[in-house]
């Protein structure tokens, strides 16, 4: 099993271009079901989380190429009649819970979805019960039968629906399956993230009539036929902001290109706070270094708040400051998993349910081996590892792997001391 040796110490210096957005690419490689033919994706991050959702097209019959970071979907003509040609098979979906995402695809194309339920994950049970309550509101009738939803309507009907609680993949699997229902849908209470939009984008693109995404109201009306379309995934934020604290956990000048600072302004505005300067420019943001910084409170939210897949990777940075942060998630019930790790490495924390306090040190981290459990934990360890004395050994790093692309490869050109061994 796969593990990651950094050394710390060195003040990383550079500059580092980020990959495409992994949460809005997966999304796009499900929409490609609503229509046949070829569609060509470019920027597509090269993880095992694209790959997982490849194989999952591939079972219902599309055929997909990935060359430098274009990937081509062609989608078959085919009826759910045929077999498996709408299932999303357990050993498939439950490598990568995303792969929900072809529910509303298949059942507003297909009129028939069978996916595998996804099951929990480390940062919480993640259950999919707004997803289905979406479907029925498009008319489907949707039931749960050894492990897996089965889903069918003759055709969706659009309706007026407000999620009660904010879900990005709830919105997601919603705006697709609508594009193909009868009349207008009025989604209210919608996720806003930059993914939505450029999902949303890509939709519109294969001819689909969408307005009001990146707003907390999204309306589609409904059209009898898609086409496959060509689109470049938008730059992911999330690698941009894990990129950004690396220069600044290390005390040295990074500048990450290719993302718009106005996809991360909670973020850049803790970073801020926390006593780094940081330039900005229409696509790049730039860290400078810091002898010390303060410990700040965040507390995440859906966009445009300060982003959860930013919280442990934000709290590593913590763990170094002066003074006390109280970090609050409230998305996940369960996204402390870095905390016991980062623990190990001689941070000061004390985890509760959704709080935990960092009493920040400077200079407190020293390397030993840890253990990485989910994605956004695992970048959150190899940022400490780059500011702690020694080496750290971060295991499991497939988790990484779902996520950043050649991580250690852009980590080593800013000047990181880090190795994959197997
Ligand atoms: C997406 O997950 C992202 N994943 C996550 O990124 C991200 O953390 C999350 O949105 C929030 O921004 C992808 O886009 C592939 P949610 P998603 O539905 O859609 C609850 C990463 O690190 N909920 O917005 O699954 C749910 O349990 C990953 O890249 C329900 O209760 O997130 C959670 O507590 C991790 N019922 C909250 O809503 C539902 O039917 C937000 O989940 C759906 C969700």
């Amino acid at each position: 099993m796969d593990k990651m040796i950094v050394s710390g110490g060195q003040a990383l210096r550079g500059e580092v271009q980020v990959s495409g957005a992994k949460n809005s690419a997966l999304k796009m490689l499900f929409a490609s079901l609503l229509a046949e033919g070829e569609h060509v994706f470019h920027n597509v991050p090269n993880l095992a989380d694209v790959e997982s959702a490849s194989k999952l097209l591939e079972a219902l019959g599309s055929k997909v190429s990935f060359s430098k970071n274009t990937l081509r979907v062609t989608t078959a003509q085919r009826k759910a009649t045929e077999k498996n040609a709408a299932k999303g098979d357990y050993e498939l979906v439950r490598k990568m819970r995303a792969s929900i995402l072809c529910l509303g695809p298949l059942l507003a194309k297909q009129g028939e979805a069978i996916v595998s339920l996804p099951g929990g994950c480390a940062i919480g049970s993640r259950p999919i019960d707004l997803h289905l309550e979406a479907m029925k509101a498009l008319g489907a009738e949707v039931e749960l039968r050894e492990g897996y939803v089965h889903a069918h309507a003759k055709r969706l009907r659009g309706t007026s629906f407000l999620f009660e609680k904010v879900t990005v993949g709830g919105t997601e699997n919603m705006m697709m399956a609508a594009t193909l229902a009868e009349g207008e849908t009025v989604l209210e209470n919608v996720a806003k993230e930059p993914e939505i939009g450029d999902l949303a984008e890509y939709l519109i693109k294969m001819g689909a009539r969408i307005s009001g995404h990146g707003t907390s109201v999204i309306r589609i009306q409904g059209v009898e036929k898609l086409r496959p379309a060509e689109h470049t995934v938008i730059a992911d934020r999330i690698e941009a902001g894990t990129l950004l604290i690396a220069g600044a956990i290390s005390k040295g000048e990074v500048t990450v290109k290719g993302c718009s600072p106005h996809l991360l302004e909670a973020f850049v505005g803790k970073i801020r706070e926390a006593g780094f300067r940081v330039d900005l420019t229409e696509n790049s943001m730039t860290v400078f270094p810091q002898k010390s910084w303060k410990a700040v409170d965040i507390t995440t939210a859906p966009h445009p708040l300060f982003p959860t897949d930013l919280q442990a990777q934000f709290m590593a940075l913590m763990t170094l400051a002066e003074g006390t942060s109280v970090i609050t998630e409230t998305v996940f019930e369960n996204r402390f998993m870095h905390v016991t790790e980062l623990m190990r490495l001689g941070a000061d924390i004390t985890p509760k349910t959704q709080v935990a306090v960092v009493r920040g040190k400077p200079g407190c981290l020293t390397g030993a081996p840890v253990m990485a459990t989910d994605l956004r934990a695992s970048a959150s360890l190899v940022l400490a590892g780059l500011a702690a004395q020694g080496d750290t050994t971060v295991n499991r790093i497939y988790h990484l792997d779902r996520g950043y692309e050649k991580l250690e490869e852009k980590l080593s050109l800013l000047g990181a001391k880090i190795c994959r061994r197997a």
